[in-house]
């Protein structure tokens, strides 16, 4: 018999369905529960509610683990690549020869921008984040193919959005860093794979023979699978509830865009850096800056360091800190904040304030420490992070359209004024 939970309210009794997960997670499901009691249920910051069932990514943040439609992270980081790891979250397969072969070459013929774009690009100062040129660059998409719009497109429509979505995203993120640094554009190269794509179209300078170096477009590459999805995230979430109104998939993604952006989600990364200077710089006094982050009074917290669902570890943290190591050795690069950051690591690991709340370093504490040794500065951080989590966040979109899913529309407890009377401006 399946399981059932019994609510009681006022004397009388409701009973609920129990869906188990194919990992054997459990909710209780409460779709009609505002129908049958009149009341809803209040989860602020949706810290025990399953906002959809979703086939993509397993986490399991007691245990620290992380699949992609069923692989663990461990094995995708060593053995796949990112557009192959793309395919995967996007179309719940791995991809044989040909199809991946098709697959990277749609994405290749497409990594050009309309010329316009370029028009758009020069309008932004160069004191824009990056963050806010990518989000508005991929929104603009929406303009440049307006049949976009079209919530009933076929699904070879579809897919040409998926395809020009990847194919272009690099080119943005590269555009938005060459628009801070006030330097003239690259264009892609289709000769090079995506991550030498993304890193010759950043770094090369006119008339430069650029080489890629294959030890930066290996750990770059590495880092964006190990961002490709999180499940029902902050991002994700805005991504699926924007798309759950039939916006297009353009705006729908631009929006995950600035839901990343923030400090307490992809933000973090760069912050952290920033975190670690001002520890360098005002003497490298590790106990101190533990004892800010425990104060209640100080607003300061351990960038980097928490989840909403590792309370474990995060096992993208433990294969980010071997990367970073092996990165930093084998482009020879002494990083000063490596050394405080193992140090505030092993420090707050010790200390029972961050023990008894489970706070672990997340994907973001050692990521930065590697997109500095890779010449990535510090502003662009959270645009690669948004490059790694664009197949999430069409695979989740897909997810969401496939399923049909009804638009996301939370209910609220009302606290405000009860109904009274307007009163006249010259008798108040
Ligand atoms: N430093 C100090 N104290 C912390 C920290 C931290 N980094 N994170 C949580 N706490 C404390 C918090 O003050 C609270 O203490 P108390 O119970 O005494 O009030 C307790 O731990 C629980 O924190 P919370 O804010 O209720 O936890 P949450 O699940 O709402 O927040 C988080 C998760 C990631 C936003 C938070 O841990 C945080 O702000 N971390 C720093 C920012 C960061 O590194 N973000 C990147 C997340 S990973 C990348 C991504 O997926 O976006």
């Amino acid at each position: 018999m399946s399981k059932t939970v019994e609510i009681i309210i006022d004397n009388k009794s409701y009973t609920f369905p129990v869906i188990e997960g194919s990992e054997k997670e459990l909710a209780i499901d409460i779709s009609d529960l505002r129908e049958k009691t009149g009341y809803i249920t209040l989860d602020i910051g949706y810290k025990n509610t399953g906002a959809t069932k979703s086939a993509i990514t397993y986490l399991d943040g007691d245990n620290g683990i992380l699949h992609y439609r069923g692989y663990p992270i461990e094995e995708l980081a060593e053995k796949s690549n990112f557009l192959e790891v793309a395919y995967l979250l996007i179309f719940g397969k791995l991809p044989t020869k040909s199809e991946f072969d098709k697959w990277n070459a749609d994405i290749t013929r497409r990594t050009m921008v309309h010329e316009d774009i370029k028009k758009i690009l020069d309008g932004f100062p160069s004191t824009s984040h990056p963050m806010g040129v990518l989000s508005s660059l991929f929104c603009a998409q929406t303009a440049f193919y307006p049949e976009s719009l079209n919530p009933n497109r076929p699904a070879d429509g579809v897919y040409l959005s998926i395809i020009r979505s990847l194919a272009k995203m690099p080119t943005f993120a590269a555009w938005a860093y060459k628009n801070a640094v006030g330097h003239p554009v690259n264009y892609p190269d289709n000769k090079l794979d995506y991550t030498s794509r993304f890193l010759k179209m950043m770094f090369a300078m006119p008339g430069e023979d650029y080489e890629v170096n294959p030890v930066i477009a290996n750990a770059l590459d590495k880092l964006l699978i190990l961002h490709a999805d999180h499940e029902q995230n902050c991002s994700t979430s805005t991504v699926r509830i924007v798309g759950s109104s039939k916006a297009s998939i353009y705006s729908s993604i631009s929006a995950g865009i600035n839901a990343l952006w923030g400090p307490l989600h992809g933000g973090a990364n760069q912050e952290v850096i920033v975190m670690l200077e001002n520890i360098r710089n005002d003497g490298g006094n590790i106990d101190k800056w533990i004892a800010k982050a425990k104060d209640k009074n100080d607003p300061f917290r351990l960038m980097g360091f928490g989840h909403r669902v590792y309370k474990n570890f995060d096992p993208r943290a433990k294969i980010i800190k071997k990367a970073a190591d092996s990165v930093l050795r084998d482009l020879g690069v002494q990083d000063p904040v490596l050394d405080i950051a193992m140090k505030l690591e092993e420090i707050a690991l010790k200390d029972s304030y961050f023990v008894e709340r489970k706070l672990y370093p997340n994907v973001d504490f050692y990521s930065g420490i590697i997109y500095r040794a890779l010449g990535i500065p510090v502003d662009m951080f959270t645009v690669m992070f948004a490059m790694g989590r664009l197949p999430g966040w069409i695979a989740q979109w897909m997810e969401m359209r496939n399923n049909n899913e009804p638009i996301g529309r939370p209910r609220q407890i009302y606290t405000g004024e009860v109904s009274k009377p307007y009163v006249p401006i010259y008798e108040r």
